[in-house]
């Protein structure tokens, strides 16, 4: 309860003052593309799952400084278990299929503060 007291107050300082400072939750989609036929994420839906992602924590506004960013990546080395997803700072990986475990992370994660256990790697 105390950081989301000091994230609140920090997020309302750079509000007023007008300055950039970290996210508290920083998504990095992978979307590599591999041209020589090897498995990527690319090929498992990575770029609409990343744009499902970027269009729904915008239409939640949970975007902007202090809150949520949604960033693309190119590969993270977890091929085999793409296409994947990390978010930082906490470090926390996922592996995903579809929009709805896009929505469950998005709920879950970054609005209630619980990892979707079961999408972990
Ligand atoms: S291609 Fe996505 S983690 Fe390697």
């Amino acid at each position: 309860m105390q950081d989301a007291v000091v994230h609140e107050i920090t997020r309302l300082a750079a509000d007023r003052y007008n300055f950039v400072m970290s996210y508290q939750y920083h998504l990095f989609f992978c979307l590599n593309e591999r041209s020589n036929g090897d498995d990527c994420c690319a090929r498992h839906n990575a770029q609409s799952l990343f744009d499902y992602a970027k269009k729904r924590v915008k239409e939640l506004g949970l975007n902007g400084n202090g809150k949520v960013r949604v960033n693309k990546s190119g590969c993270l080395d977890h091929c085999a278990n793409g296409p994947v997803m990390v978010v930082y700072p906490q470090g926390v990986w996922y592996s995903m299929i579809d929009e709805s475990d896009i929505e469950e992370i998005i709920q879950s994660h970054l609005v209630s503060g619980k990892p979707v256990e079961r999408l972990v790697i």
